[in-house]
């Protein structure tokens, strides 16, 4: 097994918190297996143990830090400081580990999912193959899957909309999940197969996700208003513990993943928008002006040249991007966080908006689907015909240019097809309540198979490359393999998505604003200790290895 490059402070680091959580997990199912075998109880203080275990609720259970530990959550534990904890943890005190078995366990299997990530991407233990485009298995895949997920979960929902009790006619969860499992599924085959010809469908997928960022997040915290600490970073937690890890131990870039940073920054951009002067967001005007500030803002930093570079460039370190492949490496370092960020710049607002006026519209839908039958038809196919023709002009004349013109028009007509789309999808009552659960399913995991795909799907091979190929688990015969490895890559980022939440649960506790300080703070410790002594370590080997090669 060939490991390229040397090991990093960052992965010395992973493995030092990663190994002494695995052992600990193991020996508490040990003794958690010795506990429930023996009618006798092990230990004197087993007793304690049980009755923790009971009292101990999902949301409080003591935590455990990259290794560490912090403050146990449940009652008896209350006052019990990190220090107490972490040496409870380091002397493997057995009630402390029974405990947190379940938070051991779901760390050692993150962690086993990222070594998993490490041995197929980084090593030559499995092989790669070279993608391969042809537009009749391209389209053949994506309509079976269509025509499946249609026969087996095509489901009518009956959610209630809030002001008439009656089917909700504007934008509900299930469609929205299943318009990104839809998109997704061809995003990710555009980057299996390398469907080049379908680049500018592309662009618009992500620019609806990023208008769903703006929708998503400007009706929860309007209607909601839950600016808290803890809600936030909950949010944070969601978007970036997942890709956080696969830096450190791919050795890549944050913006390799740069869906992650540009919704990061977006909810960023949304949450700061509505909770700055919160107190006046029911005031018409006080919402106009700060939305007109989110263009303003907008056109200041991406449209004046110049100021791009001058605002971002303190940052370059955590947006920077140096692509692996030579032929690119010369494009300055934050060229790759413009260009992306730079797509998508309006497309949040034009979310915002459309989640603000989303109430009137939903009241007029409803007094649509109460009027005589005559009226309703016709507005309704006036409605689908100026939507088909809106659509067919934006294909005929920006869909079709070529992809470096269309990237230009790109920011400003993007939320033509996304109208488009919401109009006709939601045009009849019948159209609304039906949605493909199949899609919706993947739909909620599409940040992990996103940062999965990478990795344990495509490869990269290479610190901060981009997947030019194919994972090949079984050689020789592409769509074996295509399914084997599909198979795995979707189990494995629907785990990815649980385990977040569990961990979330876990780290991020929400209510307790105190906790989540100490965690915090414990965290970031715990992580200094562990890269010092990863440096250390690193340093030591190397002086042994000069040494050995030069006797
Ligand atoms: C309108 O269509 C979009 C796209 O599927 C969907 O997200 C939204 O839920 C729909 N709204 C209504 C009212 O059904
Ligand atoms: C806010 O946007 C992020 C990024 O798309 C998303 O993950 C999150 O669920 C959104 N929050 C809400 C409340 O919709």
């Amino acid at each position: 097994m060939v490991v390229s490059g040397s090991v990093t402070p960052g992965q010395a680091s992973f493995l030092l918190g990663f190994v002494p959580v695995l052992i600990a997990w193991i020996y508490s199912e040990i003794l958690e297996y010795r506990k429930s075998s023996s009618p006798l109880k092990v230990h004197s203080d087993a007793n304690l143990v049980e009755m923790g275990n009971e009292t101990i609720r999902e949301d409080d259970r003591a935590v455990l830090l990259e290794g560490g530990l912090t403050k146990s959550g449940s009652a008896r534990f209350h006052n019990s400081s990190i220090r107490t904890n972490l040496i409870r943890f380091i002397t493997m005190d057995d009630s402390f580990l029974l405990e947190n078995r379940a938070t051991l366990r779901s760390i050692s299997e993150f962690g086993a999912i990222l070594l998993y990530f490490y041995v197929c991407d980084r090593t030559d233990f499995f092989l790669q193959s070279t993608k391969k485009y042809s537009r009749d298995l391209f389209l053949f895949l994506y309509i079976l899957l269509i025509i499946v997920s249609s026969m087996t979960s095509l489901k009518k929902h009956h959610d209630k909309s809030a002001f008439s009790g009656k089917s909700i006619l504007y934008l509900n969860r299930h469609q929205t999940e299943e318009w990104k499992g839809w998109m997704q599924v061809l995003f990710l085959m555009y980057h299996y197969f390398a469907a080049t010809e379908i680049y500018n469908a592309i662009r618009v997928f992500i620019a609806a996700y990023v208008w769903m960022t703006g929708f998503g997040n400007f009706s929860y915290y309007y209607v909601r208003k839950d600016f808290s600490l803890a809600r936030f970073a909950q949010m944070m937690w969601r978007l970036n513990f997942f890709v956080t890890f696969c830096c450190i131990v791919l050795n890549n870039d944050y913006m390799l993943y740069y869906i992650c940073p540009m919704h990061t920054l977006f909810t960023l951009m949304v949450y700061g928008a509505l909770g700055i002067f919160s107190k006046y967001n029911e005031i018409g005007s006080v919402m106009a002006v700060k939305i007109i500030t989110c263009f303003l803002v907008v056109i200041l930093i991406w449209e004046v040249p110049g100021v791009f570079d001058l605002f971002w460039s303190p940052l370059t370190f955590l947006l920077g991007y140096r692509d692996a492949d030579p032929s690119k490496s010369n494009l300055a370092l934050l060229h790759e966080w413009h260009f992306r960020s730079g797509l998508d710049r309006y497309i949040w607002i034009i979310g915002m908006i459309y989640a603000y006026y989303h109430p009137t519209v939903e009241k007029l839908m409803e007094k649509l689907e109460e009027s005589e039958t005559k009226r309703r038809v016709s507005i309704k196919t006036t409605i689908i015909a100026i939507a088909l023709l809106a659509g067919y002009l934006w294909y005929e004349y920006v869909y079709k240019l070529d992809k470096v013109t269309y990237n230009k028009f790109h920011p400003y007509t993007s939320w033509i097809p996304i109208t488009v789309y919401l109009c006709l999808r939601n045009v009849t009552q019948q159209l609304r309540s039906f949605s493909l659960t199949l899609f919706a399913w993947l739909g909620k995991i599409t940040l992990e198979t996103y940062i999965s795909q990478f990795h344990i799907w495509l490869r990269s091979s290479v610190p901060n490359g981009q997947p030019k190929w194919l994972l090949a688990l079984i050689p020789d015969y592409p769509l074996l393999n295509f399914m084997l490895t599909t198979a795995i890559y979707i189990l494995i980022s629907y785990r990815l998505f649980e385990l977040t939440n569990t961990l979330k649960a876990v780290f991020v506790p929400a209510k307790d604003n105190r906790r989540l300080l100490y965690i915090f703070i414990a965290g970031i410790a715990i992580s200094i200790c562990l890269y010092s002594i990863s440096l250390v370590l690193l340093q030591i080997s190397q002086t042994v290895v000069r040494h050995m090669t030069n006797i």
